[in-house]
């Protein structure tokens, strides 16, 4: 193995760790017994202790023992207070954030009721945007899709009814000027329809600044929520009276518990929800949120830029030569928390990484993403996974396992 250059050896990981103002964070997280190196907190973050603490109370104190009256005592709230504390993270008002249901399901009822008010049937996105999104919007309107973002701008006409990105791409990691395009789309009527799912958490969001009509996200990326917590939409408050959510639900009714025979949505943001608020699946997402905004959204950005400039300066210096290539935008403030690396044996490499402690993830058909939460992933953990794909590469450690994904789930 070569021998990096002194300015990026571990002792400069050791040290950057000593002066990380939020490395205290990391105790807040449950680490397992086999601890790992995590760096897929872009795809699933960590347990937050406290998390653990609610889970547990949740499922022996509650269901356990009040069983249906913990609706009344207090499960009934819960959505409405992971709602004003992601509100705070997306730079927007209480009043215009809602928990509810999957990001997915989010992003259909939201374009779809934009569509309905525009009276207008074209969607425009990027090609590159999260599959599922792409499914969803397709299945709602004429979906027109583009390579970038100036051949996307350059399509927008008064056909256009919503414009939906991600403001992170979920492979690239590449960040989308979300007040451009907010701007671009609504000089032509457009809604703009925002998938913040690789930002939230981790990039200072603000909604009302940019006048964003609408967005959605997950819970259990860097957020911390937990696998299968609910995601979370917003509106612009002047939009609302407006909108129209296609699926009417119970819970969004006025009187959800009134039992009437004919529905009457309810005139804030509540009229998007569906039906009953998954209560296990959110109950550690409150304290998960109360250490993001304990930590700062802006602090966590600061930490980023260094964890992710670490890693692409030691692959530069260490990895380049066994053809590992940076697929992420070099300038930091156009990537969000993850770095994407290429390599032909992307696959091979992931297997061989988790086989020796260290969890990155895939992404066909060449792309080893290292997600890197800044909230608990330290800079030594950095160039430790660093150095293992380093020796993996080094003493082809990967060529035995499977090369295509086919067959694995
Ligand atoms: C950018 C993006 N949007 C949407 C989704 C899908 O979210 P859900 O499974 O909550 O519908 C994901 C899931 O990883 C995602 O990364």
């Amino acid at each position: 193995m070569n021998e990096p250059k002194p300015n990026l050896g571990r002792s400069l990981a050791e040290a950057a760790d000593r002066a990380d103002e939020l490395a205290k964070f990391r105790n807040e997280f449950v680490f397992g017994e086999e601890n790992v190196i995590y760096l897929d907190g872009n795809s699933l973050g960590r347990l937050p202790k406290k998390g653990q603490e609610r889970l547990t109370r949740a499922v022996q104190d509650e269901w356990g023992s009040r069983l249906v009256r913990g609706w009344v005592n207090g499960w009934l709230l819960e959505p409405r207070r992971a709602a004003d504390k992601i509100a705070r993270l997306i730079g927007a008002k209480e009043r215009e954030v809602l928990v509810c249901d999957s990001t997915s399901v989010n992003l259909f009822k939201l374009a779809n009721a934009a569509l309905r008010v525009k009276n207008r049937k074209v969607i425009l996105s990027l090609a590159g945007n999260f599959p599922s999104d792409l499914y969803v919007l397709g299945g709602v309107g004429e979906l027109r899709t583009f390579g970038t973002v100036e051949e996307l701008l350059h399509a927008l006409t008064d056909e256009v009814g919503v414009v939906s990105l991600s403001h992170t791409c979920y492979k690239t990691g590449q960040v989308h000027d979300m007040g451009l395009i907010t701007e671009e789309a609504q000089k032509v009527g457009a809604f703009v329809l925002w998938d913040l799912s690789h930002s939230v958490g981790v990039i200072p969001l603000q909604m009302n600044k940019y006048n964003v009509d609408m967005a959605v996200g997950c819970t259990y990326k860097y957020l911390n929520g937990g696998p299968g917590a609910p995601a979370f939409l917003y509106i612009r408050e002047q939009l609302l009276p407006h909108l129209r959510n296609p699926i009417r639900g119970w819970f969004g009714h006025a009187d959800p518990f009134g039992f009437q025979p004919e529905f009457k949505p309810a005139e804030t943001i509540e009229k998007f929800m569906t039906g009953t608020p998954p209560v296990l699946s959110m109950a550690a997402l409150e304290p998960a949120l109360d250490v993001i905004l304990e930590a700062g959204v802006d602090r966590i950005r600061k930490k980023s830029f260094l964890l992710t400039e670490y890693l692409i300066a030691l692959v530069n210096e260490r990895l380049t030569k066994y053809g590992v290539s940076v697929a992420s935008p070099i300038e930091s403030r156009k990537r969000g928390a993850h770095v994407a690396l290429a390599h032909p044996d992307a696959w091979k490499l992931t297997q061989a990484m988790i086989a020796h402690g260290v969890i990155p993830d895939f992404r066909e058909p060449d792309i080893l993403r290292m997600g890197l939460a800044p909230i608990y992933t330290s800079f030594v953990e950095v160039y430790d996974a660093i150095s293992m794909l380093e020796n993996i590469l080094a003493n082809n450690l990967h060529v035995k396992y499977e090369s295509s994904r086919t067959g694995v789930s």
